[in-house]
């Protein structure tokens, strides 16, 4: 009986103390809260990376330009008329109007565009004034080159042939970027011939008219 009391007792005190435990049991130390941590210095941002800079030149003649560009010239008209060969630029009668970037201290080809006098034009339209060669380079592209360029070649055409109403140029039609190039332009859809270098696609021909 007393072993049964005695078990009693001490069960009500063990109640009573995990009721009481957090107050009367052993503080634990809280951890100090910690300041937040001081920002990190951002790096001062340095000299942001400028736009580069394009220079625009006209030329008589391929054949005056400087050796090192005519190559990267060659190079690029390769790349934008794949399979399609360029014009003969050193016998085209015409001008060349060209943009290049400073690279390495050396001017480097951006875009271009031929100016072509009086030259055979696809079907029966004759000859006449025309655009040829519209190539920027891959890494340029987007960036107004070619719409610079084709500004000039339309600028000086009105003022050194006051006579001419005409200026003509050939487009893919599955070429939808030149087209909407040419078309923003001014350039108005007169005539479409099967083009040779690529039977099935034809080629349209495209006509600025001024009055
Ligand atoms: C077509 C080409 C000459 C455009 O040269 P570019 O210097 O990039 O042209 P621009 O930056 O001046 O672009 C002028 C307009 O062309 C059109 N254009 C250019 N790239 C385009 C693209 N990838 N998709 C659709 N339209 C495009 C747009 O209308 C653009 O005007 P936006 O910028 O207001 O939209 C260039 O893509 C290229 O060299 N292509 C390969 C060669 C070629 O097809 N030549 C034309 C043969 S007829």
């Amino acid at each position: 009986m007393r072993a049964k009391i005695f078990r009693s007792i001490f069960a009500a005190a063990l109640l009573i103390g995990l009721q009481f435990w957090p107050a009367c049991g052993v503080e634990f130390p809280q951890p100090t809260p910690t300041p937040h941590p001081a920002p990190i210095p951002q790096p001062s941002p340095g000299p942001q990376p400028t736009a580069p800079e394009f220079s625009y030149s006209t030329w008589a003649n391929y054949g005056l330009l400087p050796p090192q560009i005519q190559a990267q010239v060659l190079t690029a008209l390769n790349e934008c008329f794949p399979g399609e060969g360029s014009l003969t630029l050193s016998t085209v009668p015409g001008e060349i109007y060209l943009a290049t970037v400073r690279q390495g201290g050396m001017p480097s080809f951006a875009s271009m565009v031929s100016f072509l006098t009086n030259w055979r034009l696809p079907d029966t339209l004759g000859r006449g004034d025309t655009i040829a060669n519209v190539c920027t380079a891959t890494a340029w592209r987007g960036k107004g080159l070619a719409t610079q360029l084709l500004n000039r070649v339309i600028a000086d055409f009105r003022t050194k042939r006051p006579g001419v109403k005409n200026l003509y140029l050939t487009v893919r039609e599955d070429n939808t970027a030149a087209r909407s190039l040419y078309q923003k332009l001014g350039f108005v859809q007169i005539g479409q011939v099967v083009d040779a270098t690529r039977p099935g696609v034809p080629l349209l021909t495209m006509v600025l008219r001024f009055p």
